[in-house]
């Protein structure tokens, strides 16, 4: 045989093949369907058209390929010129394998373009579709976990340019890059969460997950299965299953442990174990799981006067307290008032603005409840008043209970009760100031504490020490 036999020869091969290979691929297929230089149908099989709810092909003739195949890229094929060998296509039922090819004609120009459904059937066509759809599955559902479970705020959300706020800014910077814990020790409302969130948002583990976990909010009983999960079987119920604890939910990336200074001693232990050992076990579990978690910790109350009162583990402090960061009260960083009122404007989309009587009356006064008092006051001032300046007098009656008093005259305005503590003192303004807020409020804990700028549960636990009932 000679070259320009084999050659001949091939060419022969290649005409079967070809037309072995269209045949096979048009029997074969789910569906074909052909269309012109513009992209409208010209050809559709009557099985392809009714996957697509037509009652016959006909109805297709002469329409624009996505009309009738939502998504179709059969008009890309035909611009390009360029086939597209395999892709998945969604259709109203399954998904289908699809392959699209350019038609040519003899001078080589573009014509059209013809698509073939391959195969639909896709879990049980192989294997490794089959894992292609349920990793798709899992990439879908961990994607929305992961977006519900990411930072809110990064280090631009804190505002303030005073000495004070620009250290503590420093230093929540600095920490980012670290792995080690963080201690964020600061009166209520000062910024703790937001700093927390900034620093895990400017961490290497910014792309996991943020996972927050209130031991001032969940009752005793249920706080160790919530952070370390339950093992299958461990409880019946709802939780036959067993369910994944927060450590395992923040694997890879920030656990932030808010109120810290009320876990309980028990649980304390634990969690020092696995800051130290680096590993936990479900809540009837022998299996023992490896963490790879960054803890931030916070905490409003005084740790080390907790310790004292050993109510918090000394180990577990030196070991949380690698990155201290005091995050100071907003009356120890008045500079940074304007900018903050402002940010808090814009951001409660109010036009509203304050004159210089209004910000001369917010430095007068000592915000216990921080940023998100002036957070409070800022909102039922801007509610409350129609005219877009507020004034001290819109900013005085939006204060309520505070009457601001000027720092210079405060000593005459004290009452000062012979051989009584600074403790007592300061615990007998506690309850006038509450019993006062919580009477005008008639009663209402969940408004008195919105007034007092205090979480509510932080407003329960000060009326549970110092015995104040709550009226029903
Ligand atoms: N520097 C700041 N700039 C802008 N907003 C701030 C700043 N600090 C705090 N805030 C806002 O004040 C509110 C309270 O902040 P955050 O919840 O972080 O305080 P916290 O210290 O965790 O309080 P608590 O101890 O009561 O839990 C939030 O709305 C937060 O966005
Ligand atoms: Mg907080």
């Amino acid at each position: 045989m000679n070259d320009t036999e084999s050659l001949k020869d091939y060419q022969r091969v290649r005409q079967l093949a070809i037309r072995s290979l269209f045949e096979i691929i048009e029997q074969s297929s789910e569906g074909t369907v052909i269309v012109d230089r513009d992209a409208n149908i010209v050809w559709m099989n009557e099985r392809y058209a009714r996957r697509f709810g037509l009652e016959s092909a006909a109805f297709a003739i002469g329409k624009a390929c996505e009309s009738v195949i939502p998504g179709s890229l059969l008009r890309e094929v035909v611009r390009t010129g360029r086939p597209i060998l395999l892709d998945m296509q969604d259709t109203p039922k399954d998904p289908l394998v699809v392959m699209r090819l350019p038609i040519h004609d003899d001078a080589g120009a573009v014509i059209g373009a013809i698509g073939f459904a391959l195969f639909d059937e896709l879990r049980s066509l192989s294997p490794m579709l089959k894992r292609y759809l349920s990793m798709q599955e899992e990439l879908a559902s961990t994607r929305s976990l992961l977006r519900a479970r990411q930072a809110k705020y990064n280090f631009a959300h804190f505002i303030g340019t005073s000495a004070a706020s620009l250290e503590v800014k420093r230093r929540a910077r600095r920490s980012a890059s670290a792995d080690s814990p963080v201690l964020l020790q600061g009166e209520t409302g000062t910024g703790k969460e937001l700093l927390a969130q900034a620093i895990h948002a400017s961490s290497p583990r910014a792309h996991k997950a943020f996972v927050s976990i209130n031991s001032a909010a969940i009752p005793e009983a249920l706080l160790e299965a919530e952070f370390f999960g339950t093992a299958p079987g461990a409880f019946t119920g709802a939780d036959r299953k067993g369910r994944a604890g927060k450590l395992q939910i923040a694997q890879g990336g920030t656990l932030f442990l808010d109120e810290i200074g009320d876990m309980p001693l028990p649980l304390q232990s634990k969690l020092l174990r696995v800051l130290q050992e680096k590993e936990f076990e479900p809540v009837g579990s022998n299996e023992v799981i490896q963490s790879d978690v960054r803890v931030i910790a916070a905490t409003s109350t005084n740790l080390e006067a907790a310790i004292k009162r050993g109510e918090f583990r000394a180990d577990l402090y030196y070991r949380l307290n690698v990155l201290p960061i005091q995050v100071p009260p907003l009356r120890e960083r008045l500079d940074d008032l304007p900018a903050l009122s402002e940010a808090i404007l814009e951001e409660l989309r109010s036009q509203h603005e304050l004159a210089p009587d209004a910000l001369a009356l917010l430095g007068q006064h000592t915000w216990p409840g921080n940023i998100r008092e002036l957070r409070n006051v800022l909102e039922r001032a801007a509610l409350l008043s129609d005219d877009l300046m507020l004034n001290a007098s819109d900013l005085r009656a939006a204060i309520g209970t505070f009457s601001p008093v000027p720092r210079a005259a405060s000593a005459q305005v004290v009452e000062v009760q012979a051989n009584e503590t600074f403790a007592a003192a300061r615990e007998r303004f506690d309850r006038q100031l509450i019993e006062a807020t919580l009477a005008q409020c008639r009663g209402k804990v969940v408004d008195a504490a919105a007034r007092l700028g205090l979480g509510r549960s932080t407003l329960y636990k000060k009326m549970a020490a110092l015995g104040i009932e709550e009226s029903q």
